[in-house]
């Protein structure tokens, strides 16, 4: 969910939001798919949707390992603290429409939703843009920042937070993640 890890989270926990969808089409120039693979924490998270304004505060950091999948998509293998337990689920995305652009299908839920990699350097950060095309959910937007390592540069809050603005969320819709106190170690 977050993206992707926390996109789950989000359909979790409220499978219908409501905001309203602005289409979003740039992605990270000559994306490599090879690079873009292994282990990211989902650090920084923008959404105005409704769920996330009321859960925002009680979300934290999901650690995502990423590995490709046999439709030449992504396999998400994403573990978070949900409840006081440690949850991992899967997310397939699959190949939309050029490198760096998925789809991620609900089967639970019914919806689909887009996800993007509009900027990464692979190696420390990674800028996730996603957003409901069909079902429930359909105006659901966010932002993601995954990071290579928990703990964050200042630049790259900066850099996250223009991001953010920049697809029109405002400031306080805009969270970076506490570190759970079990689940993702940065060892593991
Ligand atoms: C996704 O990755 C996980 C962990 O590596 C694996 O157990 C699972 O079988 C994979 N699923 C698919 C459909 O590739
Ligand atoms: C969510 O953001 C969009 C784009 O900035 C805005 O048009 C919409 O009104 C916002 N929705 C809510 C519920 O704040």
């Amino acid at each position: 969910m977050a993206i992707l890890c926390m996109l789950w989270v989000g359909l979790v926990l409220l499978g219908v939001v409501q905001t309203q969808a602005q289409g979003q089409d740039s992605v990270q120039p000559n994306f490599q798919q090879d690079k873009f693979l292994g282990r990211w924490f989902s650090v920084g998270l923008a959404s105005n949707s409704s769920w996330f304004r009321e859960k925002k505060n009680v979300l934290s950091m999901c650690k995502s390992v990423v590995t490709p999948s046999e439709d030449g998509g992504l396999n998400l293998t994403s573990t978070f603290l949900r409840k006081n337990q440690c949850e991992t689920r899967i997310m397939l995305l699959q190949p939309a429409g050029g490198p760096g652009y998925y789809n991620y299908h609900s089967p639970r839920w019914g919806s689909t939703h887009s996800v993007s990699v509009v900027e990464t350097n692979y190696k420390e950060y990674a800028l996730l843009y996603s957003e409901g095309i069909q079902g429930p959910g359909q105006d659901f937007r966010m932002a993601t920042l995954y990071s290579r390592t928990q703990t964050l540069k200042a630049e790259l809050k900066k850099k996250f937070t223009s991001f953010c603005k920049a697809q029109g969320f405002t400031e306080d819709s805009i969270v970076f993640l506490p570190q759970p106190d079990k689940c993702i170690n940065e060892q593991e």
